[in-house]
Parts: C-alpha cells; sequence; structure tokens
C-alpha cells in the first residue's frame, strides 16, 4: 500500500490508498476519479489518461517511453510534469507522489 494525493480537475486535493503494482491509471479509476477517462483501457493509444505528477523526494517514476511521448505531443496540455496515467506502476518508492489530473483534450 501507498498513499499518494490527487487533485481533480474541480482543484480539490485528496488522499487516497493505492496498492503497488497497479497502474496508477487503475488506481485513480478504482478510487472515483471518473473524469480520467482513460479510453484505450492502458494501451498508450488515447492520451485521455493525461496526469501532471511530482514524484516523492526519494522515488523514481518508470522513465518516459517513445510511444507516451509521442501521445504526450498530441495534447495542448502537455507540461514538463506530464506523464501518460497508465504507464506509471505503482511501488513502495512512489508514496508521497502528487498527482493532478490534466485539463482534457
Ligand atoms: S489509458 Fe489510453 S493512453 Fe493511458
Amino acid at each position: 500500500m501507498a498513499n499518494i494525493y490527487v487533485v481533480d480537475r474541480d482543484g480539490s486535493e485528496r488522499a487516497v490508498e493505492v496498492q503497488e503494482g497497479l497502474s496508477l491509471m487503475e488506481a485513480l479509476r478504482d478510487n472515483g476519479f471518473d473524469e480520467l477517462l482513460a479510453l484505450c483501457g492502458g494501451c498508450c493509444s488515447c492520451a485521455t489518461c493525461h496526469v501532471y505528477v511530482t514524484p516523492p523526494a526519494d522515488g523514481a517514476l518508470p522513465p518516459l517511453g517513445d510511444d507516451e511521448n509521442d501521445l504526450l505531443d498530441s495534447s495542448d496540455h502537455r507540461r514538463d510534469d506530464s506523464r501518460l496515467s497508465c504507464q506509471i506502476v505503482l511501488n513502495a518508492g512512489l508514496d508521497g507522489l502528487r498527482v493532478a489530473i490534466a485539463p482534457e483534450d
């Protein structure tokens, strides 16, 4: 188990307990963040699971993949901290991760 902090599109922040081994996208959906559409189901082909992430000081995110990078380029809302949440598998080192759901494209 790890705790992450999620800011939805209304700006409300909520701490949620997430299970390691799930993708961040799955954890967000399981915790009721339905504004994260994740239309492709995690196949890295839709970019509707776009989030902004701040890893904990001692935690590392998996590296950005080529497909993920290309898809993020299609978003008008891409920032330096953009990631596709389906491409981040949660682990204990990500306890304290901060996530904001990106605006819809
Ligand atoms: S769910 Fe479609 S790219 Fe992540």
